[in-house]
């Protein structure tokens, strides 16, 4: 008998990819997705610990799920997965006891076990170990759904940047093995994934047998089928001389690289424990786009670091204005317990915080629409994967990850298509087909 699973994913693209895993694991005791959480037998929330925001959610998310268990009479197992539950387990089972299964990142190929012995124990189960089993060693093959999918090919963080909770709620950097990712790649582009995502907390830190990023961006790209590769997150320091030139090499590699800055400030940087300044950002920016000329970046920024003056801020809006980005995301600081930065002295004013956030939202949010009004009238390819709005329309991402909408285009979902951007709506681009690239294998 099928049963119903609900996934709830926070955070990261990695919690997707988890998300996805945790529903393939979960398959052969014959739960299949759904998509909310009334009708289902089972509830996953995949939790993300990086600000205190993104962690409160759960406890209010867990309190709608008590109600709507005793609402509709019917069983249903509640599982806390992710960072809030790696960082919180105990928190969490005596803050909502009623939960029934807590597990971190690194143990959700037990999941058919927790769930048995949910059932039998009548109490929580709780496992947040970090094994010395790699997960991805017991996860079935991937199901893919729909024509891009993300391979996660390495996880946890060594930096220390000292805001962050990763390397805590993630563990150390492990990477795995070449072979096993590319045979999860062959086997996604043989259910007909055409865009492929490799993920890693420090993606590009990355490194099997003697190979780094750039040769592994190579072997994924030579793979039948795959047309378009991206990789994310990655940290200034691990991009190598061959990943930057693979840039240039790699026509499947998109242009367009998130590769978080933070701060523009050297002080700033310094007291992050970021392990770079700004000219070597600067230089880093400046050696991509040499490498391949359409590139465009994308970012991360923390406003209101303990210490941050108006002078190291207009630092930060100094190197967004010489940069430019298209694409960012931008967040007041916010203390985590058990990182460095939480104890240090001269914590900036909420107030402050806010009115930084705004100044350099507005900045950037100038920069995006500058580069999407620039777009009007060029080529670009398109992977549609989605339909649209309106009969007839599919949608689907551009290189720089921009959404791109296309009227009367016929049958050709899950496939690249070569567009003329025409218009710039407000929440994406409106494009004309010129003719189709590449068949769905
Ligand atoms: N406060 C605010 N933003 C944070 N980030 C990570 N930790 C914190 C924190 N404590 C941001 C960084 C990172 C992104 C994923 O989240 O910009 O790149
Ligand atoms: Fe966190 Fe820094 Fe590691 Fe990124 S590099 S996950 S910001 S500690």
């Amino acid at each position: 008998m099928t049963k119903k699973l609900f996934v709830k994913t926070y955070g990261c693209q990695m919690n997707v990819y988890d998300s996805a895993r945790m529903a393939d694991v979960l398959a052969p005791l014959g739960y299949a997705p759904t998509d909310g959480p009334e009708q289902a037998d089972m509830v996953i929330l995949n939790t993300c610990h990086i600000r205190e925001k993104a962690s409160e959610k759960v406890f209010s998310e867990l309190g709608r799920l008590r109600l709507l268990r005793a609402e509709r009479g019917q069983p249903m197992i509640i599982a806390v997965a992710g960072c809030v539950a790696q960082a919180e387990g105990e928190e969490i089972l005596r803050r909502a006891p009623f939960v029934d299964i807590v597990l971190g990142p690194q143990t959700y190929h037990r999941l058919p076990e927790m769930v048995a012995q949910a059932a039998r124990a009548g109490g929580a189960v709780l496992d947040t170990e970090f094994p010395p089993e790699p997960k991805f060693d017991f996860l079935p093959a991937p199901q893919a759904d729909g024509a891009a999918a993300f391979l996660s090919v390495q996880e946890g963080c060594d930096k220390f940047c000292t805001f962050c909770v990763v390397p805590y709620t993630r563990g150390g950097e492990y990477s795995r093995p070449a072979s096993a990712i590319l045979d999860e790649a062959r086997e996604l582009a043989r259910q007909g994934v055409v865009e492929l995502t490799l993920l890693g907390q420090n993606v590009n830190a990355w490194t099997s047998d003697g190979w780094g990023l750039g040769r592994l961006i190579r072997e994924v790209a030579a793979i039948d089928g795959i047309s378009r590769l991206r990789y994310t997150t990655s940290h200034p320091r691990d991009m190598d001389d061959d990943l930057i030139l693979a840039h240039a090499e790699v026509d499947a590699l998109m242009p367009f690289l998130h590769l978080p800055l933070q701060s523009g400030s050297n002080r700033i940087l310094e007291a992050m424990n970021r392990r770079h300044d700004r000219d070597t950002y600067l230089r880093l920016a400046e050696r991509l786009k040499i490498a391949r000329p359409d590139l465009a970046l994308a970012s991360d920024f923390i406003v209101g670091f303990p210490g941050e003056t108006d002078a190291d801020f207009a630092d930060t809006l100094d190197i967004v204005r010489r940069i430019g980005f298209v694409q960012t995301y931008s967040f007041k600081y916010s203390a985590r317990p058990g990182t460095p930065a939480a104890n240090l002295p001269n914590q900036v004013p909420e107030p402050v915080k806010e009115e930084r956030l705004a100044e350099l939202q507005a900045l950037l949010l100038e920069q995006t629409k500058a580069f999407n009004q620039a777009c009007v009238g060029k080529r670009m390819s398109v992977l549609l994967d989605r339909p649209g709005r309106r009969p007839g329309q599919l949608v689907g991402r551009s290189p720089y990850m921009q959404p791109v909408h296309v009227d009367d285009v016929g049958d050709r979902r899950g496939q690249v298509v070569e567009v003329e951007i025409a218009e710039v709506h407000p929440n994406s681009l409106k494009a004309v087909a010129i003719a189709a690239e590449r068949k769905r294998a």
